[in-house]
């Protein structure tokens, strides 16, 4: 049995980290309120996070949708989500499932196959590439720009010394340059994809300013494609670990939606979210003070028992299941229906592939290195 099985847990839903400086929140009801809190906890981050930690100049997350507190946030978001919308996403099921045959057949004809690389990690790339609507020849340079910024094979990126940060920096400038350029295309020849749909966005007579349309097509392949990497990967885990949930869900399929929603709440793929306290707060009994670093561990709070019974089985009939693994509040994931869609289609697929759908015992699974990701990089199936 997989050692993550029994979740992550700890004694105190709100602790002080002393080492890193930084207050963890585990307890459920108290991730609830962090979240429900935008005034007290602040996504801007940037603001209290001490110089040394944060990365070189040029390459920051300022002005990101993720990083801003209302009203910037609400104007932004429902700029972003003018665009990118529940029909456009509806609208890509018959290419998801067209792109996970074609991959498992290129896995097929190699003899082997291992999820990662085979599936979960090309998948979500060529989806959000397809989605912005680059030429399918540029695929290859997302895949490239998404190996250097989620170095597969090297610590994340905070923690790099000076010299690996060129091998960030490069990739983000590219990218950045590139996605700009395609923007002031879609300006001039406007067509029928993303990137155009951001360029002409417009709520109450305001439009997405240039930078934003940037921002946002990073931000689609940053928050985008790792998770949903992961959520493929941990969902077939569970599968593997738990038969008789995988048979149940091979002979219903409409249970497939609760299966990926239960997968997320078992093993979170985004283990973590940071926010900044903006006054002193008291929270599950200890009072924190203003300008801290607060982490609110998703995966822990997904497995508290207070909010689920049982929380170490893995259980799809959980009704209601309220998780948090796409974040709660004004920051909900907005990417959560597509990374639905990815999840439910590609694992029909595998079930209807591969029967049974087991991991291989003699080369098991690798980890994520960082712990604010929960998930695998390599999985070899039999
Ligand atoms: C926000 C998780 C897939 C785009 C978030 C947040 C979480 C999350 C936890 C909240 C962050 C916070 O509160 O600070 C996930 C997981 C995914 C996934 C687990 C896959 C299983 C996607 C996809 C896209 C996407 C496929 C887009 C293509 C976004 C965006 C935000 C976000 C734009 C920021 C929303 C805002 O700040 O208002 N995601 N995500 N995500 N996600 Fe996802």
């Amino acid at each position: 049995q997989h050692f993550w099985l029994h979740g992550p847990r700890s004694g105190q839903p709100v602790e002080f980290d002393a080492s890193a400086g930084m207050w963890n929140v585990y307890g459920y009801p108290e991730l609830h309120e962090v979240l429900m809190d935008p005034a007290t906890f602040s996504s801007n981050t940037m603001r209290v996070v001490p110089k040394e930690m944060l990365p070189k100049e040029g390459f920051s997350l300022e002005g990101f949708i993720t990083q801003l507190d209302p009203p910037e946030h609400g104007k932004l978001r429902k700029l972003v989500s003018s665009a990118f919308t529940r029909k456009v996403v509806a609208d890509l099921e018959p290419r998801i499932a067209a792109l996970t045959h074609e991959l498992l057949d290129e896995a097929r004809d190699r003899g082997r196959f291992e999820l990662v690389t085979d599936l979960a990690y090309p998948l979500p790339v060529i989806v959000i590439a397809e989605l912005l609507g680059v030429p399918s020849s540029d695929r290859a340079l997302f895949k490239k720009w998404a190996d250097a910024l989620f170095q597969r094979d090297a610590k994340p990126t905070l923690e790099r010394r000076a010299e690996d940060l060129d091998a960030v920096m490069k990739p983000w400038r590219e990218m950045s340059d590139y996605l700009a350029d395609h923007a002031a295309e879609r300006k001039l020849r406007p067509r029928a994809d993303l990137l155009t749909r951001l360029v002409e966005a417009e709520v109450d007579g305001e439009r997405l300013p240039d930078d934003q349309v940037v921002n946002f097509a990073i931000i689609l392949l940053l928050a985008g494609h790792i998770t949903t990497t992961m959520l493929l990967g941990n969902t077939v885990l569970c599968l593997d670990a738990f038969p008789d949930q995988q048979d149940k869900a091979r002979a219903d399929r409409s249970t497939i939606p609760d299966v990926i929603e239960e997968s997320l709440r078992f093993l979170t793929p985004f283990a973590a979210v940071g926010r900044a306290t903006t006054r002193e707060v008291e929270l599950g009994g200890v009072t924190i003070p203003a300008d801290q670093v607060v982490m609110g561990w998703l995966a822990v709070a997904n497995r508290d028992p207070r909010q689920f019974p049982n929380p170490d089985v893995f259980d799809p009939g959980r009704d209601p299941n309220p998780h948090v693994g796409f974040g709660r509040g004004i920051h909900f994931c907005l990417g959560a229906p597509l990374a639905r869609l990815e999840g439910r289609v590609a694992l029909n697929i595998l079930l209807d592939r591969l029967n049974p759908l087991r991991t291989n015992p003699d080369d098991p699974a690798e980890l994520m290195p960082t712990p604010t990701m929960t998930g695998v990089r390599r999985l070899p199936l039999l």
